[in-house]
């Protein structure tokens, strides 16, 4: 095994207006782009070369990523000029994954377990696919794997709106993780150039033909499908990543960051390179600031996400918000968020000064990108 294909292209709408402006695929986790961090994972077990998978925006993850060779690994990529579905984008990669079992991720996960034990796992039990499956209690917007306990083998494969028990019998089910390792027999099973799913049309089959199995991950996942999971993905890989210094770190913070003085830091917080940090700042718990921000005095960010570039004014609050590259909060800005319901500015949004965004209780505020927000919400 030393290749991989990573699904890029679909159009992420549940993440808009973030997503109309740069593929799900490319925004940040911690800084780093959700399917970088991908990369650099099945890079460090050995995997070579990678199909990258592409449609809506493709140039930005081509102009991104190159060849790979920044990264030390070959990249190849398959166009569809609109979405062909998960299996139709598969099957355009056959020429290249033809001649050995493959990894396949989808490029929306946030992933840290161990891959290694899995192909182990599915050499073991000589399974055409097998899924990485994680158990949880809400199933509702993933496919659910009905597996029996002592094979391992699924027996059925149901997509989300198939699993419906009766609202007394919730029991946390093994769902669908978007990892899943392939034998290229599995190109047979479906026809070229058509709009074709594999959790829709090819792992129905092969459950059905006993060949599907489910490995249970340890280890870290969680997607960034919508606005919520992004955030809180974001405060679960930072926290790991914090973890793993073993007590060495409360912070991630860029040793370029300067700070002119009387920051309070409520840990976790993560700030990337050449962020500037006025007096009197207030970062945390939970916030997460890109390369080359700025804040200016009295500040305070929590359970946030700032991407890079963007300029937050005198004494603006952000709390429970997403702030895409290059926006400028003018000063006495507040955008505040809830629990349910999220603040979301699109890249290059200018919030002039002393305007209000307060997300009512289950909808969240956005802003498309290149907006002037000049009326408060609240
Ligand atoms: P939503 O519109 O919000 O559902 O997002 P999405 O279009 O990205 O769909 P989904 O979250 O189901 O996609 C999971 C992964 O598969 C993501 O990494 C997508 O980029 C990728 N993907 C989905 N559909 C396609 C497709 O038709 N072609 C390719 N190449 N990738 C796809």
């Amino acid at each position: 095994m030393t290749k991989a294909i990573i699904l890029s292209g679909g159009w992420g709408t549940r993440l808009r207006p973030l997503t109309c402006s740069l593929p799900k695929t490319l925004i940040p986790v911690v800084n780093v782009p959700v399917v970088e961090r991908q990369i650099t994972l099945l890079r460090s077990i050995g995997v070579k070369e990678i199909v990258l998978a592409v449609s809506v925006m493709s140039e930005y993850l081509k102009g991104y990523f190159g060849d790979g060779s920044s990264l030390g690994i070959k990249i190849h990529y398959t166009n569809e000029e609109n979405p062909m579905g998960t299996a139709g984008a598969l099957k355009l990669a056959e020429y290249y994954l033809r001649d050995d079992n493959f990894f396949l991720l989808n490029g929306d996960e946030i992933i840290n377990f161990n891959f290694k034990e899995m192909l182990e796992f599915h050499e073991n039990v000589n399974a055409t696919v097998t899924i990485a499956s994680k158990t949880v209690e809400d199933t509702s917007r993933y496919g659910v794997l009905i597996v029996n306990g002592e094979t391992n083998r699924i027996d059925r494969f149901l997509e989300k709106e198939e699993y419906n028990p009766p609202k007394d019998m919730i029991v946390p089910m093994p769902v669908n993780a978007g990892v899943y390792i392939f034998e290229p027999e599995v190109f047979d099973q479906i026809a070229p150039k058509k709009k074709l799913s594999i959790e829709r049309d090819v792992f129905p089959i092969l459950a059905r033909e006993g060949c599907l199995y489910n490995y249970s991950l340890k280890g870290m996942w969680k997607d960034i499908g919508t606005p919520l999971d992004l955030l809180e993905g974001n405060i679960l890989l930072m926290k790991s990543l914090i973890e793993e210094t073993a007590g060495k770190e409360e912070n991630i913070i860029a040793t370029s960051v300067q700070f002119e003085g009387n920051t309070t830091i409520i840990p976790p917080i993560t700030i990337g390179e050449h962020v500037i940090v006025r007096y009197g700042c207030k970062l945390g718990p939970n916030a997460v600031i890109g390369d080359n921000s700025y804040l200016e005095k009295n500040a305070m960010i929590k359970n946030s996400i700032i991407n890079n570039k963007v300029f937050i004014g005198e004494n603006s609050i952000v709390e429970k918000a997403i702030v895409a590259d290059n926006c400028r909060l003018e000063e006495n800005v507040e955008l505040k968020g809830n629990e349910n319901a999220l603040v979301i500015l699109g890249s290059s949004v200018h919030v002039l000064k002393n305007i209000r965004l307060i997300s009512p209780k289950d909808q969240h505020i956005t802003y498309c990108h290149h907006e002037v927000v000049r009326r408060s919400i609240d």
